[in-house]
């Protein structure tokens, strides 16, 4: 008996040790998830840097109790601790595949199977249900294909009034502001509210403290968002309920869907009563508004009215918030580097004097103006990461990605990235002239992210961004008095400041 225990014991604690080595090597046994393994044998931490754990549980509790503005930093800091490389983080049952070079997000990118979005986007889906960003498979794709026309050239050309109606209400407004601070964030997302609204859904929002209640509503839903993002606790709907701002959430849902739900029905009747003629003078299909398409859809029993809803959330949310940003960015480093704002100044002024006779070719051919915004969102991308997840075990850069596995694409990252931008942390619109972007890997620059999944509305903003910078330069200087050193970076979905962006403007000489 004695001598069949002395033998039994050892060899159960040699199976156990080679079961364990085998479970370890597979997958990250406290924190439940399969591990990544390399394509060719070689070991991970040559392909990819593995971020050590704070606990045994994987990276899970490394993230909590953070808040917006930590976890900002928090990324930022596991990005200079990889050195320049992708790195790797073990949640509660996925892996999370940081990406943050420009060469690996390329193949993400064009990947036709990587085009599912990550759980990020689930704490998202109360706001915008199944709609075109959060969508995937044969929704997404039948969906995006009915929406691609209403952002052609043609529809972007009539939506050009518009833009240049709400630039001349903002400038008016502007003046009262001349020689004092003025709140960047006061006043410019009212103006892409204002737009979004009356170009992709036909609405002119006439009621202003509607739209306030609006902006207060969604930047409220993302605080509790940023709440769940920074706690895996939270991530339980059950715990949501109990522990998190689940109140405020549902208060500011009934807010933002009843918003939107009244510019539905208020496009719904004009389009039944005028059934929106579908032939223009010269017999030629006419393009709609992107509500109208919906519209169209749903009289043919293609979407219904939770699908128009979640389509119109989707678009008010993308629409406005991300070209806010790009604007309030975009003047405070005009402010900031007054050579540049003067090099603007010299190309806004061959431009006719009133601004109804500017066409959109000529505002495509403002190149130095387009330079700038562009380089803007290479420092201050709107978005400032994206999310992927692998719906079956994909093979990508020369990684063994189990099934699903969260993938981040950091855009913040790979626009600062010294290989593609030398000397990334300076203002420079010079890198987008033609000759300078020769040899640029064409993905170094995606603030408008890639491949399938790209944005929609990328044309729509650049030319509602112009329209509007073009104005204010022509009417204005515009002096700092926020500095970047005064800024506290948050992360969310739209990248955003703590603190408000200020800035002065002066009347122009030729302006009295
Ligand atoms: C400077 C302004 C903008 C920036 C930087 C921006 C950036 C982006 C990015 C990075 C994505 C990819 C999101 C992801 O994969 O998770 C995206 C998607 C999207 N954007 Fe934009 N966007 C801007 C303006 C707009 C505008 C004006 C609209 C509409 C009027 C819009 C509508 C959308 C939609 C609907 C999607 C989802 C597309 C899809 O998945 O098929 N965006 N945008």
């Amino acid at each position: 008996m004695i001598l069949e225990v002395l033998i039994s014991v050892p060899v159960l604690i040699f199976i156990f040790c080679k079961l364990w080595a085998h479970l370890n090597h597979t997958y990250f046994i406290l924190s439940l998830c399969k591990r990544l393994r390399t394509e060719d044998g070689s070991p991970l931490e040559k392909k990819i840097y593995v971020t050590p754990t704070k606990t045994r549980f994987g990276n899970n509790f490394d993230l909590l109790n953070f808040t917006s503005e930590s976890i900002f930093n928090y990324m930022r800091d596991a990005s200079a601790q990889a050195n320049g490389r992708n790195y790797l983080w073990y949640f509660f049952r996925a892996p999370m595949y940081n990406v943050v070079r420009a060469e690996e997000a390329e193949e993400i990118f064009q990947s036709p199977k990587l085009i599912t979005k990550n759980m990020i986007y689930s704490l998202l889906e109360p706001f915008l249900g199944e709609g075109l960003l959060t969508s995937t498979d044969q929704k997404w794709h039948s969906r995006r294909k009915a929406l691609t026309p209403a952002f052609h050239f043609n529809v972007l050309q009539s939506f050009l009034n518009i833009f240049k109606e709400e630039c001349n209400k903002l400038i008016k407004v502007l003046y009262q502001s001349v020689d004092k601070e003025l709140e960047l964030n006061q006043v410019i997302p009212q103006f892409t509210l204002n737009n979004v609204c009356e170009t992709a859904l036909g609405v002119k929002l006439d009621d202003m403290t509607e739209g306030f209640r609006y902006r207060k509503s969604i930047h409220a839903i993302e605080e509790v968002m940023q709440q769940r993002l920074c706690n895996p606790f939270f991530y339980n709907v059950v715990y949501f309920y109990l522990y998190g701002d689940y109140r405020k959430q549902v208060d500011n849902l009934k807010i933002a869907h009843a918003f939107s739900s009244n510019l539905i029905e208020k496009r719904r009747r004009l389009f039944k009563s005028k059934q929106l003629e579908k032939v223009d003078e010269f017999g030629k299909k006419q393009r709609y508004a992107m509500l109208d398409t919906l519209l169209a859809a749903e009289a043919e029993g293609q979407i219904d009215h939770q699908g128009i809803c979640d389509e119109v959330n989707t678009f008010m949310f993308e629409g406005y918030d991300t070209t806010s940003t790009c604007l309030i960015f975009t003047l405070l480093m005009l402010a900031l580097h007054e050579d540049v704002q003067q090099r603007c100044y010299e190309e806004v002024e061959n431009l006719p004097e009133d601004s109804d006779d500017i066409s959109v070719f000529q505002y495509n051919e403002m190149f130095y103006l387009e330079c700038v915004i562009k380089e803007s969102l290479r420092m201050f991308p709107s978005v400032p990461f994206i999310g992927r997840k692998c719906v079956e075990e994909s093979v990508v850069n020369g990684l063994i990605l189990p099934k699903d596995t969260q993938i981040n694409i950091h855009i913040y990252e790979i626009m600062r990235d010294p290989r593609h931008f030398p000397d990334p942390l300076r203002y420079q619109p010079d890198r987008f002239l033609p000759e300078n972007t020769v040899n640029r890997h064409p993905f170094a620059f995606v603030p408008f992210s890639a491949g399938q999944r790209n944005c929609i509305g990328q044309k729509f903003a650049i030319l509602e961004i112009k329209v509007l910078l073009a104005a204010v330069i022509r009417n204005f200087r515009i002096l700092p008095i926020t500095y970047l050193a005064d800024l506290t970076f948050e992360n969310g979905i739209v990248l955003r400041t703590q603190q408000n962006v200020k800035v002065k403007l002066i009347r122009r000489k030729n302006k009295l």
